[in-house]
Order: C-alpha cells, then structure tokens, then sequence
C-alpha cells in the first residue's frame, strides 16, 4: 500500500489500525517506532520478514538505486536496499536455515558480505561471489553462532568503499537460547533499537565519494553525521533501559562516543558476543566495521533529553527525548554470556600480519598489496592458531577476519592492556598507529581449498587501495 492510499483509508479505519499499518506499509524501507510520527523521527529499517520454503527462510532483498531525504525537500541520489537508503534488518535465530536472496538492479557489479557470519567461504559474498547487473546471488546456509549484531554490505573489489558510501549496508540480528533468557531490552524498534552511525560528504545536496591521496591515507571523513540516514535524528524514548545496537557503519572514521550528560551506560557485547558481564563506561570507541551493543538506564529520565555525541569531532549522532512512560521494565543481569576462552597455549601456529605502505597509496599486509588470484595463508581446520597484527604506520587501521571471530589476548605486548569492552568475541579490531594486537582464533567449520575469505583493514579506502589478504581453510 502506498502511503497517500494508506492517508485516505486511515480515515475510515480505528486509530489502532492507523498505528499498525504504519509500522507494516510503509514504502520506503523504513519503519517508524513512534506511534504519532515526529519531524525527523530516527529512522528505523524495517524487519524483514522471511517466506519459509522448505524449511529454509527466504529473505528478498533488492540492491537498487534510490532517492533518499536527507535534508528538507530535497532528493539524494542512492544506492540503497528495498528503501530508499541502507536496507532493512535481517534478524535470525542461532540454527536457522536462512537464505539471503540479492537480486542487483544496478547498473554495476556489486557483491554482499555477510559480516560477522560464520558461514562457507562460497556464501560469503566477498569479491568472488560477484553479483552481475540483474543477477540474484543468494547466501544460503545454517545460522551458527552466538546472539550477536552483524551487517552485511557489498565488498566489491576496489568499490566496496563507494558502494558503501552510497548507502548499502544492513544490520543482520542473531539471537540465541542464551540471549533470549536474559532480561535485556529486546523490544526491536522501541527500547531496542539499531544504530548504523556514519559520515557523509555532499555536493550540491550529493553524496560526494571523491577522496584526494591524503584522504585516502588520512581517512575520507564527512562533516555531515547521519544515523540511520538521518541528520541529527529524534528518538522518543521510554523512560526506561534502551539497548543501541550500534555500527560504525563510516568508511575510515574511528567514532569516540558517549552521552551529553556524560552518564555512564553498560556494553553488553563486542562484535560477535554478549560480553561475559556489562562493563561500565561512558566513552565507547568504535572503528569502522565494529559493532558494541549498550544499554543506557532512561528511567529516571522522563521528561528530559539527551543526545549522542561524538567527542573526536564534536557532532551529534542522535538526540533522545525520553518523553514516554515505560510500558515494561528489564534490569539489566549481572552475568550475560558464557563463552568458550581458546587456550592460547594450545596454539599450534603464530602468523604475523604487519599493516604497511603508504607510499603512492600502495596499502600492503606482509608487503603484499591484496592480488584477488593469490592465496596469501592456508589454514587447518580446527587448528588454534595466534595471529599477531602489527600497525607499523603512525596512522590508525584496524583489523578484520572472515569465517570466524577471535578473543584479544594482547595489546602492544601486554595481556593487562586488552580493555575489559574488548573481551568478548570479536571479528575486527582497531589499532592505533604504532599499535600491536595478538588474538587467538580458530577455524572450526567449513573448508574450501579454492575459495577464499579475506582478512583487511576495515577503513575502505584502504582496504580498496590493497589492504587486504586471503586465506583459505583445509
Ligand atoms: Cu565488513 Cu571483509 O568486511
Ligand atoms: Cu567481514
Ligand atoms: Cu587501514
């Protein structure tokens, strides 16, 4: 139903009608959590709803190119899925049969990677699994892993930085018997809400994606904050615990975030797990690519307002008006998850990465500039392995892995510097420059001796300038 159709038949209709048509109708990819929508209401994608066939839940999703608003009256050109800017929310459950079916009406390639899945390196979506122009590509296989929030964007090789910065990207949810036990807001949309925070450039009220060498380097970084595509949005909350699942969805921004009030909130989890309890804080640091899910306490906040805001630019991401009563209560458990700690002296191998080059914009791991027909690293199955990153550059990166995740267990040569908020499990981490990391990681399923999955740094202009390597599982 299109949303004039939808204004004259809530005319004729109850008022209860009116709320649940414009949380299902709407056209525009979107969904509003809000009852009596507001100006610049935070948007909120949709959840998309699977068909079952077979057993397996079929989920459509169209890359397209789209108009988005971000600003008043004006039309954006896009890249978008099924809406009008990023895509809708994909949630699943652990052990699901899921496919992800993409069909690409652009005019391009693209493909779509399903970060932070663990799935066959042939579902991956990396820049083997390429996605001609009206072609469908679908990522079929079974959802095993812990609750978590992934994303999935395209990873094109030498445009994924682009494509991305056009607006494709989504948010993948991952729940499990674990996650579901707790007592943690889980309301999607109301006081669980997914926060994909980026910068733009524009031109002419454009997306601008035109970055010099330096900002290749340096990061290509906007003046514009959106959240959810939207600039400096509105959420009207309950005056209640509220858990932001939160993307830094940027090309090459690192965000250091926390409330205008300065409160403290709680990280539930990193990348790929519920962290084992909350850890208290009241700045979050987020590279591109990582996800933190948090849960801020609202209840004594009816009436008041808050904003997001990141600290290293001085920007809002999102303004809370915290004027609804709760319509439920959760508290927030003490203990969240229990996870499987890889001993680090059962490891059979330390690999080495060294991120490098910057000379003429030639980004390298181990020297080596990313060369799509060139294994890089060949990994055993089920081996424990130690993977060492070093930053040899005085700029930040950071480092991620497909297949699987792993646990930090140094930072520059010490176990005592691993930040409590990074001990869960974790498929990218930042490094500043001059910084080192070793983790401690395992392939534990699927092996493909001709296909790949990557690891690379997650800023995107460096990743497309070479950053980036490939290994397969035996
Ligand atoms: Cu989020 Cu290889 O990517
Ligand atoms: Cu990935
Ligand atoms: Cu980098």
């Amino acid at each position: 139903m299109k949303r004039r159709d939808f204004v004259k038949l809530s005319v004729l209709v109850s008022t209860w009608v009116f709320t649940g048509c414009f949380m299902s109708n709407r056209d525009d990819g979107y969904e509003g959590g809000n009852s009596s929508p507001i100006d610049n209401a935070l948007p909120i994608p949709s959840l998309l709803q699977p068909t079952v066939k077979d057993g397996v839940n079929n989920y459509e999703l169209i890359i397209k190119e789209s108009k988005h608003s971000f600003f008043d009256n004006i039309q954006t050109n896009t890249y978008a899925v099924n809406g009008t800017y990023l895509g809708p929310t994909i949630k699943v459950t652990n052990e699901d049969e899921v496919s992800l079916n993409f069909t690409n009406t652009l005019k391009e390639s693209t493909t779509m990677h399903g970060h932070g899945m663990h799935l066959p390196a042939n579902m991956d979506g990396t820049p083997h699994q390429v996605i001609a122009p009206n072609q469908t590509w679908s990522a079929r296989y079974k959802v095993k892993q812990k609750a978590c929030t992934n994303w999935y964007h395209p990873h094109f090789m030498g445009k994924t930085a682009e494509h991305v910065y056009k607006g494709l990207a989504g948010f993948i949810i991952i729940e499990d018997d674990e996650s579901k036990a707790l007592d943690l807001p889980n309301r999607y949309g109301i006081d669980d809400i997914v926060l994909a925070l980026q910068d733009r450039k524009f031109a002419n009220n454009q997306i601008n994606y035109n970055p010099s060498r330096m900002e290749i380097m340096r990061g290509y970084i906007g003046d514009t904050f959106i959240t959810n595509g939207a600039i400096e949005p509105i959420f009207e909350a309950e005056a209640k615990e509220i858990r932001f699942r939160i993307l830094n969805g940027s090309n090459s921004t690192v965000y250091n975030l926390g409330f205008s009030d300065n409160r403290s909130f709680y990280q539930i989890a990193t990348d790929n797990s519920l962290l084992v309890a909350p850890v208290s804080l009241n700045k979050l640091t987020l590279s591109p690519g990582e996800r933190a899910e948090i849960v801020v306490d609202l209840s004594s906040d009816l009436g008041s307002k808050i904003e997001l805001r990141e600290y290293k630019y001085g920007k809002t991401f999102l303004n809370i008006d915290i004027n609804k009563k709760a319509t439920s209560i959760s508290t927030l458990p003490l203990s969240l998850a229990s996870l499987d700690n890889l001993n680090p002296n059962d490891a059979v191998k330390t690999r080495k990465f060294v991120l490098g080059g910057g000379m003429m914009n030639d980004f390298t791991i181990n020297g080596k500039s990313m060369n799509i027909n060139r294994i890089d690293e060949i990994v055993p199955l089920g081996d424990i392995e130690i993977w060492e990153v070093i930053n040899s550059m005085n700029i930040d990166h950071n480092f991620h892995i497909h297949a699987t995740h792993f646990m930090i267990i140094e930072r520059n040569g010490s176990s005592t510097s691993v930040l409590e908020n990074e001990k869960g499990y974790k498929d990218t981490v930042y490094l500043r420059g001059g910084e080192s990391v070793k983790f401690v990681v395992q392939m534990s399923d699927y092996t493909d001796a001709n296909i790949p999955y990557m690891y690379h740094c997650h800023f995107l202009e460096h990743e497309d300038a070479g950053m980036m390597g490939q290994f397969t599982v035996v």
